[in-house]
């Protein structure tokens, strides 16, 4: 894995703005707010952190009339999960029916193939269990927003290539309004993308946190393959440079 995912900057970021972000992390890690921090986080909040949460803002708006779940496939530590549930609260307070699900190995990446010459098997993993903790925060998050007591998120470990084709045989009625890929690799992308098509409706979204970008090429190829570049139009927001997603239609 490479010094500047660890440190989760881009591999587009200069040296000097890769410096202020570990400059960041340390004031962060070192803050002395004490017990406020969790109402004081923001504080330590930067541009890219906040253009991202108003770029899946924007993606969440276009879903609000569209029926059926949101997918996360690669949802990592789940920061995008528990946005989303703080978009469901404020958008949709009483639909009940808009269920979060998110997929992850927890164990990193997994199935790099020749398509991926950048991408390591095993990177990204989490600490060990932490589905567990995952799942426990969103309940806490859950219990913010109306008809808390409906659950409404799934945390669904393992290889997607195998618990999604599962969760859908086992829930065959499910309609998809948001799939959003963030696995950053060919193979498991191609196969989530194939599960879900059945599964669309008009309206339905499908995101892709790497589009068009050289550093992990995979899932684009996994898109052109599957659905093919000219089909929709693959659009993007001035809130991101590298994701795209499309609307079917
Ligand atoms: C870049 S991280 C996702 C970041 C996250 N979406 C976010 O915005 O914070 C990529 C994730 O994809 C997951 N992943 C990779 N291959 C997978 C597979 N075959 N099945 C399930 N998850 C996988 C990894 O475990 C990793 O957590």
């Amino acid at each position: 894995m490479s010094t500047e995912k660890i440190e989760n900057t881009s591999p587009n970021a200069s040296k000097s703005e890769r410096e202020n972000a570990l400059r960041l992390k340390e004031l962060f890690r070192h803050s002395p707010i004490g017990g406020e921090l969790l109402d004081e986080a923001s504080l330590y909040q930067n541009r890219q952190h906040l253009m991202r949460q108003l770029f899946f803002d924007g993606l969440y708006q276009q879903i609000i009339n569209v029926h059926g779940v949101v997918m996360e496939f690669g949802c990592k530590w789940g920061k995008n999960l528990a946005l989303f549930t703080a978009l469901r609260g404020i958008y949709e307070p009483y639909n009940h029916n808009r269920k979060l699900l998110g997929f992850d190995t927890f164990d990193g990446l997994r199935g790099v193939s020749s398509e991926d010459p950048r991408a390591l098997e095993g990177s990204y993993a989490t600490s060990k269990g932490y589905e567990e903790h995952l799942r426990s925060v969103l309940d806490c998050l859950e219990q913010e927003c109306p008809l808390a007591h409906i659950k409404k998120h799934e945390i669904i470990p393992g290889d997607v290539r195998e618990t999604l084709p599962a969760y859908l045989k086992q829930n065959p009625h499910t309609i998809i309004a948001l799939a959003y890929f963030d696995m950053d690799i060919y193979e498991p992308t191609k196969v989530a993308l194939e599960a879900v098509l059945p599964h669309l409706t008009r309206g339905s979204i499908l995101g892709f946190d790497e589009c068009n970008w050289d550093a992990f090429p995979g899932p684009t190829r996994a898109l052109d393959e599957v659905i093919g570049k000219g089909k929709y139009r693959i659009q993007r927001s001035p809130l991101q440079p590298i994701p795209g997603y499309l609307v079917i239609d």
